[in-house]
């Protein structure tokens, strides 16, 4: 049993096998997958998508590349489409200082709405934090994003990061990098975490793992990460992909 915490299936890059690929994952042992919105269009084409298969849940919201689509009003429609069943997150939101694909005031006013969105909803975050940690974390602090929970995606920071979100009550979720020759942090991430706190992810369709790197990722590829985290840990496969899988659950309440 394998759950992928994050995947964009509404993502073009599916656009003409979608169907194939998600009966194919399927057949792989994938058992869930939650699938963040990266904008209001998408946020659509996730519910959608969640209809029409069983394994999909979402997450709406708005990345930080997209926060200049930012407004109030935007903020009530995804409050609208959080109503939905399969609905089981806020996010992908955050801050993105790598890109820099919106100004940052209008990321941060984004990630800002966003907390204050899930604490509403009651639903945990998913949250994008690319080299960003500090005002990550202030705005975390000043909007009791604590209290709504959720899961630090394609986890990037220290160990001691790492300690600190953790005592907050958030998740950890690796992915493809951990898998990465010059991989250093991730790996000593990947050992740190314990065991009743870690996600996995393949942020399909990016960032393959190895020996699929540079290729379109699905959550087929997911065992390559729950292998190398197995090895890291020194535990079996079976081990991982059963506890991420219900640690996902127990976040997201996904039915298992
Ligand atoms: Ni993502």
């Amino acid at each position: 049993m394998i759950v992928d915490s994050h995947a964009h299936y509404d993502d073009e890059q599916f656009d003409t096998d979608r169907d194939d690929v998600i009966r194919g994952i399927q057949q792989q042992g994938v058992i869930r997958v939650v699938n963040p919105a990266s904008n209001l269009n998408s946020a659509r084409k996730c519910i959608e998508l969640s209809k029409k298969f069983d394994i999909l849940y979402c997450a709406v919201g708005i990345h930080p590349h997209d926060a200049k689509e930012f407004s109030d009003e935007a903020v009530n429609i995804i409050r609208e489409m959080a109503l939905n069943d399969k609905v089981v997150a806020v996010g992908e939101t955050g801050l993105d200082y790598h890109y820099d694909f919106s100004p940052r005031e209008m990321q941060k006013q984004n990630f800002a709405a966003h907390i204050r969105l899930a604490r509403e909803l009651k639903l945990p975050l998913i949250i994008h934090d690319r080299e960003a940690h500090g005002d990550i974390l202030d705005i975390i602090k000043a909007e009791k994003g604590y209290e709504a929970g959720g899961v630090f995606h394609c986890f990037s920071g220290s160990v001691e990061y790492a300690k600190t979100v953790l005592d907050m009550g958030f998740y950890i979720s690796l992915g493809g990098a951990v898998t990465f020759k010059n991989a250093k942090k991730p790996v000593e991430v990947a050992k740190y975490v314990p065991l009743d706190r870690l996600l996995v992810e393949t942020d399909s369709p990016y960032m393959a793992p190895v020996p699929h790197r540079g290729k379109r990722n699905h959550s087929g590829y997911l065992t390559e990460i729950i292998q190398k985290i197995a090895e890291i840990r020194s535990d079996d496969f079976d081990v991982i992909a059963e506890a991420t899988a219900f640690n996902a659950d127990r976040l997201f309440g996904l039915g298992l």
